[in-house]
């Protein structure tokens, strides 16, 4: 039987849930709550869409993104673990780690007294994988639509020695303009400034754009807002477990090399990603667990 008809089969009772195959080899779960809509690819357990109910799309997903299997999706959450950026010492190895390009398992989905739906992947660790990660360890990300969305990665450190642990929800969220917005709840913090030679600054006031933008913002507090003047809401991130936060929008030259942003794509979208980076990589002693959770939720103007 193939995968598609087994999880048919195994979630036939979920009727929130329905399974395709988007692109050979890629399967996507729509999801359908009383709140919201989302599709979640099994690829890297990555949330492409996410809408709440009478809203525009929070969760930006570019029109020109590639689904197949082993390419990582331009849009949504990508799920970077177990490093954030490029590895500290195998420059070889895969930016941004390997989990948002392998298959995951949906392990169990189920509705919540409240009506919202939660959803649990693991990984399919492949040979590549163990051999770019050799340390014992268990990760899962539970995501959860309703009124909010929420992703949650939890790791354990099954193993008998301590790990350093980077990762991202690497969100890339639905605006008006990347001229007018605006994110607040990052004044005071130090930032990376990727496009100026990794120079440690400090943010005075909100962030706004007016070019390629790429900082690593360090010892983040857990709330931010996407000020959206354009589409008359704020996107408001709340984190748990996560001490480091990076704003990212390519601009035009960039976007165009990349080749998967559509036309002006990089205007509609910015990324505000829940992380534990440079700095802030943790390191996990042997059978502990780490949380890292983000909820995002619609305040209107
Ligand atoms: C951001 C990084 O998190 O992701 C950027 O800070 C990077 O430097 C961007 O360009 C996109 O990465 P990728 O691998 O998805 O193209």
């Amino acid at each position: 039987m193939s995968e598609l008809d087994t999880l048919k089969r195994r979630f036939a009772s979920a009727d929130f849930l329905s399974f395709s195959e988007k692109a050979p080899g890629f399967i996507a779960i729509d999801v359908k709550t009383a709140f919201s809509t989302a599709s979640i690819a099994l690829q890297g357990a990555h949330v492409m869409t996410w809408q709440p109910k009478g809203q525009k799309p929070v969760i930006w997903l570019s029109k020109a993104a590639k689904f197949a299997p082993g390419k990582s999706i331009r849009g949504g959450v990508p799920v970077c673990w177990p490093w954030f950026g490029p590895h500290a010492t195998e420059a070889a190895y895969p930016g941004h780690g390997f989990a948002r390009t392998i298959p995951w398992l949906l392990v169990d989905a189920w509705k919540l007294p409240d009506g919202r739906v939660r959803l649990e992947f693991e990984p399919v660790m492949n040979d590549a994988a163990c051999a770019m990660w050799p340390h014992p360890s268990l990760v899962k990300n539970i995501v959860t639509i309703g009124q909010e969305l929420e992703v949650e990665l939890a790791t354990t450190n099954t193993g008998q020695a301590p790990f350093p642990l980077g990762q991202a929800l690497h969100t890339y969220f639905e605006i008006g303009d990347i001229n007018k917005v605006e994110i607040a709840g990052l004044a005071g913090c130090t930032y990376i400034d990727k496009v100026a030679g990794s120079k440690r600054k400090k943010q005075k006031g909100t962030v706004t754009f007016t070019g390629e933008t790429d900082r690593v913002y360090l010892g983040t507090t857990g709330c931010c807002g996407i000020v959206d003047p354009v589409l008359k809401r704020t996107i408001l991130i709340t984190s748990t477990g996560s001490r480091s936060t990076i704003v990212w929008n390519p601009w035009q030259e960039k976007a165009a090399k990349m080749g998967d942003f559509g036309n002006k794509g990089e205007d509609r979208m910015v990324c505000v990603e829940t992380a534990n980076a440079v700095d802030d990589v943790i390191t996990l002693a042997p059978g502990e667990t780490h949380r890292m959770s983000a909820q995002y939720r619609v305040i209107k103007a």
